[in-house]
C-alpha cells in the first residue's frame, strides 16, 4: 500500500493518517479470538492494571504467537512507513493494550519518541508508531486523542512518572499541554449539523480493523474505560534500521534488539497460512530480561 501525494502532507501537517476499515472482519476476528489466550499468561510481558487482573499491555506477541508475528509482517502497515521514511524497517515494540472494559487505566499525555530516546537512546525520530483496531473503538471506551501538529514540536521535556499507572512513562506537564492544545485550535467550534471541528484535540474512531498511523513525537494520550466495551488495540513501533536503540536499559521483550530489517508477507497473509518464526515460542530466554546501562558499540565489528 502506497501513500499519496496528500496523504504524505497531510501526514506532514497533522502528525497522524487514519484508515477506516483497512483490515476485513475476518481478518480482524482472527487476530482478536488469539487475545485472551496470551492475556492468560503469567509472564513478564504481561502488565496487568494497578490493583486488577486484567492486561494493560501485553508485549512481543509476535515473537511468540502465529496470527501477531503474521501481522507484523504485514504490507498495508510496513510499506507506508517504509514509503515515508525512504528506509527499511525493524520492529522496536509490539503491544497489544487491553483497556478493557470497566478497568482500562488512563495513558498519560506523551510522546513515545521521549522514552525511546531517554530510555533506550534511539538517535532520532525516524521511527513510527502503527496503531490497528481489535476491536469497535468510540467515544466512551478510550479512545487515543492527538494534538494534531504537536509533532513540530521535536523531543519536549517530560518527568518519568512512576506512580499514577502500573507502567513508567515520560509525561508531559499539563500547562504545556494546555498551550499545545489552545495553539492547535482549543476548543474548536461545531459546524452546522452539530459536528466538532477544527480542535485542538482529535481522536479517531471507528471499527475494528482500522489503522492509524502516528509520529513519534505526536503528543498523545488516553482517558480509561468506564464502557462495558473492550477496547484491545495492537501497536507496532517501527524504526528505520540506521536509527536503531544504542542502550539495553529496558528488557529485549520491551525494546527489541534485533535489527534485521522486515520483509513483508503477502497481502493475504492473514488469510492464509504463510510461515513465520516463533523464536519466543517456548518462553521468554533468559537474555530477554537482561539490561544494562552502558550503551553498546554500534560500529560494524571487523569480520
Ligand atoms: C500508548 O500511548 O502507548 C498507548 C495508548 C493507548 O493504548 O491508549
Ligand atoms: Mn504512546
Amino acid at each position: 500500500m502506497q501513500l499519496s501525494h496528500e496523504q504524505h502532507a497531510q501526514f506532514e501537517r497533522d502528525g497522524y493518517l487514519f484508515f477506516p476499515s483497512l483490515f476485513s472482519p475476518e481478518e480482524t476476528c482472527k487476530l482478536n479470538a488469539a487475545v485472551p489466550a496470551l492475556y492468560e499468561r503469567r509472564e513478564a510481558f504481561n502488565v496487568r492494571e494497578k490493583g486488577s487482573d486484567a492486561v494493560r499491555t501485553n508485549f512481543a506477541a509476535h515473537m511468540y504467537s502465529r496470527e501477531f508475528a503474521t501481522l507484523a509482517r504485514h504490507p498495508r502497515m510496513i510499506e507506508p512507513v517504509e514509503s515515508l521514511f525512504g528506509e527499511k524497517l525493524y520492529m522496536h515494540q509490539f503491544k497489544i493494550n487491553g483497556k478493557m472494559a470497566f478497568e482500562g487505566d488512563v495513558w498519560q499525555w506523551h510522546q513515545d519518541y521521549g522514552t525511546w530516546l531517554n530510555d533506550d537512546m534511539m538517535p532520532t525520530e525516524r521511527a513510527m508508531n502503527i496503531a490497528i483496531f481489535l476491536d469497535d473503538v468510540n467515544e466512551h471506551n478510550g479512545p487515543l486523542m492527538f494534538i494534531p501538529g504537536s509533532h513540530k514540536r521535536g523531543v519536549i521535556d517530560a518527568k518519568h512518572d512512576l506512580t499514577t499507572t502500573s507502567y513508567p512513562l515520560w509525561t508531559v506537564d499539563n500547562d504545556l499541554i494546555r498551550q499545545l492544545v489552545e495553539r492547535a485550535g482549543g476548543k474548536g467550534r461545531y459546524d452546522q449539523d452539530g459536528r466538532l471541528v477544527d480542535s485542538g484535540i482529535v481522536s479517531p474512531k471507528g471499527p475494528a480493523g482500522s489503522m492509524i498511523l502516528f509520529h513519534s513525537c505526536l503528543v498523545h494520550a488516553s482517558t480509561s474505560n468506564l464502557s462495558p466495551w473492550n477496547r484491545v488495540s495492537v501497536y507496532l513501533s517501527l524504526c528505520a534500521v540506521g536509527n536503531h536503540i544504542r542502550r539495553h536499559k529496558r528488557p529485549e521483550y520491551i525494546a527489541h534488539r534485533d535489527f534485521t530489517p522486515i520483509s513483508c508477507l503477502p497481502d493475504d497473509c492473514l488469510l492464509k497460512d504463510y510461515p513465520v518464526d516463533l523464536p519466543w515460542k517456548n518462553g521468554l530466554p533468559a537474555s530477554a530480561l537482561q539490561t544494562s546501562l552502558q550503551p553498546f558499540d554500534a560500529s560494524p565489528q571487523p569480520a
